[in-house]
């Protein structure tokens, strides 16, 4: 088969590694691709957005399936024009993704389907927003609350306000952070407390299939300090849920989700990721995202043992329910490096050092996230985030051990990476 994967991070660098493992796979085309990307597929200068210009490469070149990486196509409606031209596509449709492109939606949808999340209350401006903070809706000057721009904001839309000034701050900062657009209308919640966990299931309309739970690392800074992040490293662990709490979520939040979607005419198919914090009262869902996350699926496929392909066949097909996902036991760790300055202004263009000593470790895989190839061949940073590296063990401080082994063969000017990932 003819696969194409939509994206450029180190997420889609981990979809083509995965497809590749395939005995099905012919080639594998990936828009558009980055340097790590390009060992292993054929990288297609075509972004993301551009929908139509997908489609068509996707028919003249007779790509037999194609798998989104990220919300951007998601929100643009990639798979409605992929299924209006019979193409095969992994995905959610454009009327889903609203469950990530709108916080607003998603909160109104949970409302209506009864679903554990934080109180919330949306506000059509900034001047609304910050009434709603001075009635002290959510306690007093000294609460802390979540400020929320509505729309798709790269990670960067979301405050966690400590008390009610630094809130009405925010909320004047919002637009200037993440633009006009997404923050047309502002969410703002209830602060929760808890342990978070990424819960991502494979859901083909009818069925649905859980991926081992997952924890993100999104601070900077070691100790969940600093500016948030895209994620700086993950750990994958059957310890991070345990079976009460799995069924209690899979009851008060998965079958009532996706229930709720066949319910608004949205059956959800493709990728859904749960957000969620582990309170005292039980899980509540932070949010909802439509696809992979970014580091979540390097640490998740590298302990998928079953073909992926035949996933997303089953996915096609509505037979979820009758193909059996085989996980490598024991646990996975992704140690995001990143450049210079991130999650600020970033330097790029830096050389880096050690990826072939890395390569020998069979049991290690650098996915690329932002690299590019300098006039002398060599690989070089070309974004934030620069390489995962990561590793599945039959335990988690195996899989961490392993991991820092690695990281400590590789090396870049200004290379930033916490050090207690998994810890
Ligand atoms: P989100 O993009 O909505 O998942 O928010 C990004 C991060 O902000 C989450 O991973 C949490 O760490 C934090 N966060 C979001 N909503 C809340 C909330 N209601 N209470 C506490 N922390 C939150
Ligand atoms: N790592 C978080 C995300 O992909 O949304």
């Amino acid at each position: 088969m003819k696969i194409l994967v939509v994206g450029s991070g180190g997420r889609e660098h981990a979809l083509c590694w995965a497809f590749k493992q395939s005995e099905k796979t012919e080639k594998i085309f990936c828009a558009n691709g980055n340097a790590g990307i390009a060992e292993i597929a054929e990288c297609v200068n075509i972004k993301p957005d551009e929908i139509a210009e997908l489609a068509d490469f996707a028919e003249t070149s007779q790509i037999d399936l194609t798998f989104v990486g990220g919300e951007t196509s998601l929100a643009l409606g990639i798979v409605d024009e992929f299924e209006k031209r019979g193409l095969k596509i992994i995905g959610a449709s454009r009327q889903a993704a609203q469950l990530e492109s709108s916080k607003s939606f998603a909160k109104d949808f949970m409302a209506k389907h009864n679903i554990p999340t934080a109180k919330y209350k949306t506000a059509n401006s900034a001047e609304e927003a910050k009434e709603i903070l001075q009635r002290g809706l959510f306690g007093d000057e000294n609460a802390p609350v979540v400020v929320k721009a509505d729309g798709l904001a790269a990670g960067k839309g979301v405050v966690v306000a400590q008390n009610r000034a630094e809130a009405i701050e925010a909320v004047s900062g919002l637009e200037n952070l993440v633009g006009k657009k997404a923050t047309e209308k502002i969410v703002l919640e209830e602060y929760l407390t808890g342990k978070e966990v990424s819960l991502l299931m494979f859901a083909d309309g009818k069925n649905f299939a859980l991926m081992p739970p997952a924890r993100d690392h999104k601070r900077i800074g070691e100790n969940d300090t600093g500016a948030n992040t895209g994620g700086m490293g993950v750990i994958t662990d059957t310890n991070l849920l345990n079976d009460e709490q799995q069924n209690e979520i899979i009851k008060k939040i998965i079958k009532p989700t996706l229930n709720g979607t066949k319910q608004e005419g949205f059956p959800f198919c493709g990728i859904l990721f749960l957000g969620l914090m582990m309170t005292a009262t039980g899980a509540k869902v932070l949010e909802y995202n439509v696809r992979f996350g970014d580091p979540e699926t390097q640490a998740i496929l590298v302990r998928l043992e079953t073909d992926l392909i035949e996933i997303c066949q089953a996915m096609l097909n509505q037979k979820l329910d009758n193909t059996i996902i085989k996980w490598k036991k024991g646990s996975s760790v992704c140690v995001v490096l990143a450049s210079r300055g991130y999650p600020y202004k970033v330097a790029i263009g830096d050389s880096i050092n050690g990826l072939n000593d890395v390569a020998a470790h069979k049991q290690v895989v650098v996915f690329h996230a932002g690299t590019a190839r300098n006039e002398i061949d060599e690989f070089i940073t070309a974004s934030g985030r620069v390489l995962g590296v990561t590793t599945a063990a039959p335990n988690l401080n195996g899989a961490i051990n392993r991991a820092y082994n690695a990281v400590s063969q590789i090396s870049f000017n200004g290379m930033q990476f916490r050090r207690d990932i998994g810890n």
